[in-house]
């Protein structure tokens, strides 16, 4: 099957999650990932959290499917001229090293672009260039504190708390690699390249784009009513952490079902959508709040919104998560059971879709990674094994037109 990223070559200068995520998700469509990491150690995540002794861990596994893998020690002469090269024949190159670190290492983007006017630039770094904090390396969670999402996580009465989706990295390489298509398709239209450029704190912004709107919210009424502060606590003049509330316009709460005392998942979470009144009265047994005055509405329900959620999980009581969601979800009520990463590995449907998949590995044997979670109704994105260090290298050389003696001369000269 011909993938739509075929034909497209693009030069994997990443490590770590954010610019690693990104061109994992451009070489499931097609392109041609070659990752270029340093002789001897490659991307840190190789060694990292490892569960098996001298095998690529599955922090890099998990993230670096379907590329390969090309040795280069590019602050080396005969390294930078492999690059060079690479460069001159590349689509795009994606980077997410520290501050100025391709500067320093002899490639700004004036003389990439030198080298190749076509060539698309790609890079990551903690803040956008110009901000007072360019110069600060960035991992995940000084993301999430400096993007607003750990400021408004977590419950009133604890400290700021980071959310275990990576909205620092993940999230910031799925903003690149909308970037670096949007670049791709206006290369088509003009013929030149350019760099594109995002951050971390800027994307974990742009998730947190809810939050600035009740900021606003607040400064204007100084209350937000979906949060649990409303009416009885006290709002301070920062949009404070709201629990488990529902984000929306739609009140929502982790609520326990049976088993909770001994299943710290024994949770379902329950939204109570405006439209829905009636029918979650009639699912939870409560026909006579339909008409109530007290119930009728979500104005007359806010003030006694922890008082429905508790009647809610009494009738929750006997049932566990997936008994209560099979009843609620005849009545048309927004929920789902609170999953754990071990249903998820075993869930079917995910595993049917291509969501959950199981990968063969060279060294490990299989290992379950996240598949695509982009679903085309014309291709089905193959998850193949990272490359183990340097696989590529030969391959990859052998295609900028080196012959057997020089390889073997340049891995003499780049040996660690
Ligand atoms: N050959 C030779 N040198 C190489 C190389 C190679 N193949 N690959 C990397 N290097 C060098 C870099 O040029 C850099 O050199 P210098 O700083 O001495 O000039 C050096 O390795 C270290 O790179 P750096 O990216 O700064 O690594 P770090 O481990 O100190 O920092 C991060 C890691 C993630 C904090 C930092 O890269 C960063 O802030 N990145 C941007 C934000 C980001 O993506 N963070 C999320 C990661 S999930």
């Amino acid at each position: 099957m011909s993938k739509p990223l075929e034909g497209i070559k693009i030069i994997d200068f990443t490590h770590v999650q954010a610019g690693p995520a990104c061109t994992q998700l451009l070489a499931w469509f097609g392109a041609d990932v070659i990752k270029v990491e340093r002789p001897g150690s490659g991307d840190v995540t190789r060694t990292q959290l490892r569960d098996i002794p001298d095998v690529d861990a599955l922090y890099f596994t998990m993230l670096n499917s379907n590329k390969k893998s090309l040795t280069l020690d590019t602050k080396k002469p005969e390294g930078k001229e492999v690059l060079e090269k690479l460069i001159k024949e590349s689509d795009v190159m994606v980077e997410n090293f520290g501050p100025g670190a391709l500067d320093r290492m002899g490639f700004p983007w004036q003389y990439i672009k030198e080298l190749n006017p076509k060539m698309i630039l790609a890079s990551v770094k903690g803040f956008s260039d110009g901000h007072h904090y360019d110069d600060l390396k960035v991992y995940e969670n000084v993301a999430q504190c400096a993007g607003g999402a750990a400021s408004t996580t977590g419950f009133w009465d604890g400290p700021p708390t980071i959310s275990a989706a990576a909205l620092g990295d993940s999230n910031t390489g799925m903003h690149l690699a909308i970037g670096i298509l949007t670049a791709l398709i206006g290369r088509d239209k003009t013929g030149k390249g350019q760099k594109v450029a995002v951050s971390m704190q800027d994307s974990v912004l742009n998730l947190c784009r809810v939050k600035l709107r009740d900021q606003q919210r607040l400064d204007r009424l100084g209350y937000l009513e979906e949060y649990p502060q409303y009416p009885h606590g006290e709002f301070s003049d920062v949009v404070p952490r709201g629990g488990n509330a529902g984000g929306g316009g739609q009140p929502g709460w982790v609520l326990k079902c049976k088993g909770w005392e001994t299943d710290p998942n024994s949770y379902i979470y329950f939204t109570i959508q405006g439209h829905a009144w009636a029918p979650i009265c009639r699912a939870i047994g409560k026909p006579e709040w339909i008409e109530d005055a007290n119930y009728n509405t979500a104005t007359a329900r806010q003030p006694h919104i922890f008082d429905i959620f508790k009647t809610i999980e009494e009738w929750l009581a006997d049932k566990t998560k997936f008994e209560a969601v099979d009843i609620l979800r005849k009545f048309d009520i927004p929920c789902a059971p609170v999953l754990t990463m071990k249903e998820l590995a075993n869930d079917p449907s995910l595993r049917e879709s291509g969501t959950i998949t199981e990968v063969a590995h060279k060294e490990r044997g299989s290992y379950l990674t996240v598949g695509s979670p982009i679903k085309f109704s014309d291709m089905k994105p193959e998850i193949t094994a990272s490359p183990l260090l340097g696989e590529h290298t030969d391959e990859v050389l052998k295609s900028l037109g080196y012959s057997s003696a020089q390889i073997a001369n340049l891995h003499q000269q780049q040996a660690v």
